[in-house]
C-alpha cells in the first residue's frame, strides 16, 4: 500500500511528543515501579496524582499518573512550536469537525484536547513549567537512567485513517510494514522530531495504547535492568526482550507496569531530519523486521494493550499474520 507524501507544511506545528497521562490503581506501586525501580524523577506528588521526568528533561513531567479504579490510557500529549501554533490548531480541528476542547492541566498553559478519528484523545500544549537541569547531576541516577521519552505506539484498527489524520498534521512516515499480499500497511512509523518516530501504529483492536517507551544511555542500561527487575521482585514484569529491533535499528526491552502498561526501553535509532528522507518498507513475514537476530514476540505482545479511558477497542480492518512466537 503506498504510503501518502508528507505534509511538509502542516496547519500547525508539532515540535515532539511530550507526555502520556495515565490512569492507575495504586499509586504507591506505581511510585515504587516507576521512580524506585525505573529511575524517573518525581517533580510532584499529591493524593491523587503523581507526575516524573527523565533526566534529560527540562519540562516539569513526561509521565502523569492519576489514581483510578482500573489502570486506562488517558491521554497522549505533544508539544507545539508556540502559543500561536495552539490558535492555528483549533482552527484547523474546528475546519476538520474534530472533537475538541481547552483543559485546564497542572504546570502547564493553554492546553487543547481533541479527539482523533479513530477516537484517540489527544492534547497540545506549548508552555509546561520549566525545571533546573539534572543531566550532569550523576548522583540522581539510577534503575534504566531514563532520559527522555521517545515515542508512543497506538492499535489502530483502521490504519489508512490514523496515518492520513497524523500526515496531515506532518507527521512523516520513516518504516512501515506491509500485509501479505502488499495491498494494505499493517504498521507504520511516524515523527516530528527527527527520529524513527514520535508516534507509530499497529493493526489490531484500536484504538489502544500498545506501549511509550524511553531512551536510555546504552544497551547496557537494559542488561542492568533486567538484573534490576530479575532480582527485585519484578520479573514476571518483564515481556519481551532484549534484542535489536529491524524495524528502529534500536536496542530494545519491553516490561509491563503494574498496571499492565506496556513500556519500552529504547536505545539508539538513527536521524531522519531531512524532508526528502525516503520510508524504508518491511514484509509482514520478515522475521527480521520484529528483531534483527530473528527471534518473534510473543502473543500478549500483538494483542494486549491498555484502552483509552471510556473508548471502546473496535475489531481491525485488516485481519494479518504476523510471526509470533510459539
Ligand atoms: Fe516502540
Amino acid at each position: 500500500m503506498p504510503i501518502p507524501a508528507p505534509v511538509l507544511y502542516p496547519p500547525f506545528n508539532v515540535i515532539r511528543l511530550s507526555h502520556i497521562t495515565l490512569a492507575v490503581t495504586d499509586l504507591a506501586a506505581s511510585r515504587a515501579f516507576y521512580a524506585d525501580m525505573l529511575g524517573l524523577q518525581v517533580t510532584d506528588e499529591t493524593d491523587g496524582a503523581l507526575y516524573l521526568r527523565a533526566m534529560e528533561e527540562r519540562g516539569h513531567h513526561c509521565v502523569v499518573l492519576e489514581k483510578a479504579d482500573a489502570g486506562v490510557a488517558r491521554a497522549l500529549s505533544f508539544k507545539v512550536f508556540s502559543e500561536a501554533d495552539l490558535d492555528k490548531a483549533k482552527a484547523y480541528f474546528d475546519g476538520e469537525n474534530i472533537r475538541n476542547h481547552w483543559v485546564e492541566r497542572p504546570f502547564q498553559g493553554r492546553t487543547l484536547r481533541a479527539v482523533d478519528p479513530l477516537g484517540m484523545p489527544v492534547e497540545f500544549y506549548f508552555e509546561m513549567v520549566r525545571l533546573p537541569s539534572i543531566h550532569q547531576q550523576y548522583g540522581l541516577y539510577h534503575g534504566v537512567k531514563p532520559l527522555r521519552i521517545d515515542h508512543f505506539n497506538c492499535f489502530s484498527d483502521d490504519m489508512e485513517a490514523s496515518v492520513g489524520f497524523y500526515n496531515e498534521l506532518g507527521f512523516r512516515v520513516t518504516e512501515y510494514t506491509e500485509s501479505e499480499d502488499r495491498t494494505r500497511n499493517w504498521a507504520v512509523w511516524m515523527h516530528r522530531k527527527g527520529g524513527v518516530h514520535d508516534l507509530a501504529f499497529t493493526s489490531g483492536a484500536g484504538p489502544r495504547l500498545h506501549h511509550f517507551a524511553f531512551w536510555v544511555p546504552t544497551p547496557l542500561n537494559i542488561i542492568d535492568l533486567l538484573d534490576l527487575m530479575a532480582t527485585t521482585g519484578y520479573l514476571s514484569n518483564i515481556e519481551r526482550g532484549p534484542g535489536r529491533h529491524g524495524i528502529s535499528n534500536a536496542f530494545f526491552l519491553y516490561i509491563r507496569d503494574p498496571d499492565g502498561h506496556r513500556i519500552e526501553i529504547y536505545c539508539s535509532d538513527y536521524m531522519t531530519v531531512d524532508p526528502d528522507h525516503e520510508p524504508i518498507r518491511w514484509d509482514l513475514r520478515d522475521p527480521q523486521r520484529q528483531t534483527l537476530w530473528g527471534a518473534p514476540a510473543p502473543r500478549s505482545w500483538f494483542e494486549e494493550g491498555s484502552v483509552f479511558d471510556g473508548v471502546a477497542p473496535r475489531k481491525p480492518k485488516l485481519e494479518a499474520s504476523p510471526i509470533i512466537a510459539p
